[in-house]
This record gives structure tokens, sequence and C-alpha cells, in this order.
């Protein structure tokens, strides 16, 4: 059921969950001091309760009532990408932050987001959780469709058509002196060198993930995806491909993008891993034969996990 800013506005300060577009994906919204709507979030998508939730501000400066410390680089990360398709991983004061949202951990995940209706919203209603608005382990949302796939036609969503990006925020952990990217994301790592002088790794080979959503299936179709790097007769389709590459005559191929722009990819993702299951497409051949560098890195990281 598609309201108003105003009828969301209603909806989360009485204590309802509402669906909220963003600029990187659609998320679903309860107001960080409504416990019952947070524990409802949990288990609309089914997710595990150790999974730690998002908070989002209209402004950054409120997040420095909640921290102990400011890492360095933190300032000018802020200044930089925020608003914006960022998320930081901060130490807070654990009492003024309940327990529920941060899954016990001593940190907390902020992000102040970009789209316009999103920061109206949240000027209006103070800071909001929001995990993306899929069930667990499914693609996430990228239009209102999607949310009403997952939770039916009449959940409350705020309409604001697809979103521009079309992959989650970049979270950025402070660890042992130097940002680590413990989820990649719409950023890409090159762009935090010239603020932070040097380029965050990714932390995928940490033990222990600092970041517990990392530790779970995701962004997964029904459908088996077999990433490859060529195609031969043993390829039967359809391929999920480029626009600007042949591939083998009389094989069915959905088209991603263009080779050319990694951001067309980004925002046709999630849209393209759900008419797989829409299709009830059973197998479907990756082409991973792209670069390997910025937003490319993203679209990698999804198409293993949605392979895995
Ligand atoms: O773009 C986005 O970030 C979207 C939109 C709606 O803002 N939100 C989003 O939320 O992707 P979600 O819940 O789907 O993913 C949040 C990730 C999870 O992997 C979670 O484990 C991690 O953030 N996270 C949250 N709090 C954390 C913390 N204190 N320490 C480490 N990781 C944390
Ligand atoms: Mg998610």
């Amino acid at each position: 059921m598609r309201i108003s800013i105003k009828k969301a506005v209603n909806l989360l300060t009485n204590g309802s969950v509402v669906a909220v577009p963003t600029e990187t994906v659609y998320g679903l919204a309860a107001a960080v001091n409504q416990p019952d709507a947070i524990e409802k979030i949990f288990s609309l998508k089914g997710r595990p309760s150790n999974n730690p939730l998002i908070i989002h501000l209209a402004d950054y400066s409120h997040i420095l009532e909640f921290i102990t410390s400011q890492p360095s680089g933190f300032e000018a990360l802020a200044k930089t990408f925020w608003p914006g398709p960022l998320t930081l991983v901060l130490p807070i004061k654990t009492d003024k932050i309940p327990s529920q949202i941060r899954a016990g951990l001593p940190t907390a995940a902020f992000r102040v987001p970009q789209h316009p209706l999103t920061l109206e919203l949240l000027s209006q209603t103070g800071p909001l959780v929001m995990p993306s608005a899929n069930l667990s382990g499914k693609p996430s949302a990228t239009c209102p469709e999607h949310v009403e796939e997952d939770f039916g036609s009449e959940f409350p969503v705020i309409d604001g058509g697809s979103c521009p990006l079309g992959l989650e925020s970049t979270i950025l952990y402070y660890l042992n002196g130097h940002w680590q990217i413990v989820r990649a994301g719409s950023l890409p790592a090159e762009i935090f060198t010239s603020v932070l002088g040097y380029q965050p790794l990714i932390a995928e080979a940490l033990e222990k993930p600092v970041c517990p959503g990392q530790l779970y299936r995701h962004y997964a179709p029904r459908a088996k995806l077999h990433l490859a790097n060529t195609f031969d007769s043993t390829c039967q389709g359809p391929i999920i491909g480029f626009r600007d590459r042949k591939y083998p005559i009389g094989v069915r191929v959905l088209i991603a993008g263009s080779l050319t722009d990694p951001s067309e990819i980004a925002a046709n993702l999630y849209q393209l891993l759900r008419q797989l299951d829409q299709e009830k497409i059973e197998n479907v051949w990756v082409d991973m034969d792209f670069p390997k560098t910025g937003l490319w890195e993203t679209i990698k990281e999804r198409y293993k996990k949605a392979a895995s």
C-alpha cells in the first residue's frame, strides 16, 4: 500500500514499521525508541537477532551524542560522504543505544542517507533503524514492487520509484588504526584514498567477521547461479551478460547493462536476480569477465554471495 510521508511519520511515531526508499535500496524502518516495532522488523524479515541494524539520521552531528570517541578520519569521512551511501561502525555509549539495535555489541552502525524522501522523513521522525526491505537471504528491494513481493500488497511503503544506486551502502569499521571495508557497497574502495590517505582493505579475510550480516547467505534467488568467464556448448543459458559482448548463438541473454558502466549493472542487479524467481528459472550463467576495480568489486561480491 503506497503511503504519504505524513502517514509514514504518523505510523512510525506510533510504533509501526514502514518501508522507505533510500538512494541505495529500500529500507524497513522503525523508530529507534520503539522496541516492539524493532522486534517486528526482525520477525518480518526472518532476521537473526544477532544481526544488528543501521541507525539512519538526517544530520551527522547527532551521532556525536552517541559515540565514545571519534576514530582518526571520522570527521573527514562524514563531511565528504554524508549524506550518502556510507555506513560507519563506531564505538558507542551503550546506555544511549538499546542492545536490541546493536545485537549486544559495544558499537553501532550509522548512516546519513541521501534520498530527498528519506531525509524529509528523518527530519520529522528522528533516527530510524532500517535494514534492507527484503526477506532475510533474498535479494534486496530496489522498488516498491519488490517490497510488496516480500511483505504483501497491504504493506505500507513510501513510493520513491527505483533506487538510483541499487546496491547497499559501503560499511567501514575502524580496526587497529585503520578503516576497513566490512561490507563492499555503492562506494568503491578507491574513493576513500584521497580522504584517508590510504585505501581501506576489504576485510573478507578476517577470521571472525566484525560485520555479523556477512555470515549469512545473502542476495540469493532460488535459481542456481553458475559464475563463468567463458561460455561454451555446456552452457544452456540463460546468461546474465553485457549488451556490448557476443554470446553463443541461440542462448538467451539477460542484459545486466554495459561493460563500460558498472553503475548501470548495480542499479539493475537485484531486479535481475528477482526476475529469475518470477520466471522460475532454475539455472543461470553469470558472465564474470569484467574489470576488477571500483564498483565492479561490489558487483562481483554480490554475485558470489548470490551463488553460494
Ligand atoms: O544501504 C544500506 O545500508 C541499506 C539502506 C536501507 O540504508 N541498509 C542495509 O541494512 O543494508 P542491512 O541491515 O540489510 O545491512 C546492515 C549490515 C548488516 O550486515 C549488519 O551485520 C551490519 O550492517 N552492522 C550493523 N551494525 C553493525 C555493527 N555494530 N558492527 C558491525 N556490523 C554491523
Ligand atoms: Mg540486507
